[in-house]
């Protein structure tokens, strides 16, 4: 089905349902119907941020752009929060924004739940887990710059979890490349067919409006956007037929629509099958900081991105959405707020109705948990939540023992398959400076080794006092360190070990492996026995030599 018979489709049918649409919005099903989960995958810079701010102010969140902030501070929207973060316009944090949209036409509100990503490569392995969180995926992609190093690196995450991903290609007010040549390079560099649904109107840089495509490519419509000041409020719209647009923008529109029909002639229409088996990907043309496409982007993800969907548990088999109470930990996180030093749990609900106060099972301690304290967070605010769905995002308070991967259901029990944990290729050995701290040391290597926030890895020969740290990126290096001092109060040091490759082993292996010049086996918190090598020659000759051993390759961040 095409976009626009799926526009037309949904909105017949919520004509179709007349008075009893309200009837069928109470109810589970049409609770999970109306929700949307999905995450914003892109390169740093690209604009994730001036985009959940124009996503914000179109579902009347805020009244004014960069009001929050100031216009100067847009680095630091509504998901920042961290000084570091602060400091180095990065985003560690993962939280979630959730907001009622009303699609044009419809009387249904939808509930969109857009779940922040971690900006930087060097935290893949947090932002693989929210991934495991969401439904679909915005691929914001800078016009002029084109695909960049993490815009592919995320998407191949989305790809290898079957994620389905609309493109947003951002920053059209500013001169770029031509529309065509940018959709050549998502085909061709990641193999998935862009499939526009909106055309630009006016070149990079001239960015006067949108050609709505029809099903087979045809011009449908032209919205025209105005301009307002500092792109602070919403652009208003104006709808026109094609022949006014021909009228009124001329060559400019002649060439969109000539654009449109070549896409057609190369089968680059959209197809929701194909889109929902990661094939192709809607495309958008937009400017978040003009507020240009914003309410086309919300409007294709009510018509065409998945609501919340069945997840197979670790024996395979489906929960559906409709069944009692289950949800999945993707992220833990403590210190969020200097104010409120407690520890957060975040979970994607998976099936049936969460109600605050119900006391679920931890499947992995086979505990009891009560959820008296349930929030949602985003930034510094934080809500109580008395009522959620699946697709929502919810942050448990103090929940100690809950861990990324972790389950929680009611009644039968249930398990979520684990999230995998991904090769580290930077190592340290942290110490405290002084040994007076060495009790909030450890608590504090507790907690951060718990929350995922680095692996952290033993053996015998280095004793306890001073852990080794294993990281994908240094950077999660630098959030243990600013970690330790702010919150522990505990000053720390690292001294940085020369291995750059780890390999999973196993017990019959450790000691004859220990024994190998360039090679150290350690014990990971999760009980996995990992060996270190100082690079790849060193893995190579000791697997040339020792084939007996077992060296299981980790997953890798670039996989
Ligand atoms: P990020 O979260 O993906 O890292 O990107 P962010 O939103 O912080 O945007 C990065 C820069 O790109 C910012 O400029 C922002 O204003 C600009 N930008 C975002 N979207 C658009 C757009 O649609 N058009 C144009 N022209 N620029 C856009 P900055 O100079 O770093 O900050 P600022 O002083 O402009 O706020």
């Amino acid at each position: 089905m095409t976009s626009s018979e799926e526009l037309a489709d949904s909105s017949t049918s919520r004509e179709a349902a007349g008075d009893s649409s309200q009837a069928a919005r109470k109810g589970l099903p049409a609770e999970v119907a109306r929700r949307r989960t999905f995450a914003v995958i892109s390169h740093p810079d690209a604009g994730k941020s001036t985009l959940t701010e124009a996503l914000a102010l179109h579902a009347r969140m805020i009244s004014e752009a960069g009001a929050i902030h100031g216009k100067a501070g847009r680095k630091s929207t509504v998901s920042d929060w961290m000084e570091m973060e602060k400091a180095r316009g990065i985003s560690v944090s993962s939280t979630a924004l959730q907001f009622n949209y009303r699609a044009a036409g419809s009387d249904i509100d939808h509930v969109i739940n857009l779940v922040d990503t971690p900006g930087h490569s060097d935290f893949s392995e947090d932002t693989y887990r929210v991934l495991t969180a969401v439904d679909a995926a915005v691929m914001l992609i800078d016009a002029a710059k084109g695909l960049e190093p993490q815009t592919l690196k995320l998407f191949q995450v989305c790809r290898h979890r079957g994620i389905p991903v609309i493109t947003v290609i951002n920053k059209w007010d500013r001169p770029g490349q031509a529309p065509l040549e940018l959709l050549d390079e998502i085909s061709e560099r990641i193999g998935l067919t862009p499939t526009p649904l909106f055309l630009p109107v006016g070149i990079a840089g001239d960015f006067r409006g949108l050609l709505r495509r029809g099903p087979e490519g045809e011009a449908e419509e032209y919205i025209h956007f105005t301009r307002t000041a500092g792109g602070a409020t919403i652009a208003p719209e104006e709808s026109l037929t094609p022949d006014e647009a021909e009228a009124r923008e001329g060559e400019a529109w002649a060439t969109a629509a000539e654009e449109s029909e070549l896409l057609s002639a190369t089968g680059q229409d959209h197809d929701q099958e194909m889109f929902l088996a990661g094939q192709t990907s809607p495309v958008i043309y937009a400017s978040a900081m003009l507020n240009f496409g914003v309410r086309q982007l919300l409007e294709t993800l009510v018509a065409l991105a998945p609501a919340p969907g069945p997840r197979a548990d670790v024996n395979g088999t489906a929960r559906a959405t409709t069944d009692p109470f289950s949800a999945v930990i993707f992220k833990v996180q403590a210190g969020m707020d200097t104010a409120h030093r407690d520890r957060l749990a975040f979970m994607r609900i998976v099936s049936g109705e969460f109600e605050r106060g119900m006391v679920v099972t931890h499947a992995q301690t086979g505990r009891p948990f009560a959820t008296k304290y349930a929030l949602t967070v985003f930034g510094r605010d934080r809500t109580t939540v008395d009522t959620a769905y699946p697709g929502d995002v919810v942050g448990l308070v103090n929940a100690t023992a809950l861990a990324p991967g972790h389950t929680l259901y009611v009644d039968k029990k249930v398990e979520f398959p684990p999230i995998p944990s991904f090769a580290p290729e930077h190592f340290a050995v942290l110490r405290a400076q002084s040994a007076g701290k060495y009790k909030q040391f450890r608590k504090a290597i507790d907690q951060l080794d718990s929350e995922g926030v680095v692996q952290v890895l033993r053996n015998d020969a280095r004793g306890d006092a001073s852990p080794v740290l294993a990281a994908v990126g240094p950077m999660q290096f630098e959030v243990v360190t600013a970690r330790m001092l702010g919150e522990y109060n505990v000053e720390t040091h690292l001294d940085f070990l020369p291995y750059t490759i780890a390999r999973r082993t196993d017990a019959a292996s450790a000691d004859e492996l220990g024994r190998q010049r360039g090679v150290e086996v350690f014990t990971r918190s999760d009980g996995v026995l990992l060996a270190l090598f100082s690079d790849k020659w060193r893995l190579q000759y000791i697997e040339k030599e020792m084939p007996k051993m077992t060296l299981e390759p980790l997953v890798a961040a670039a996989d």
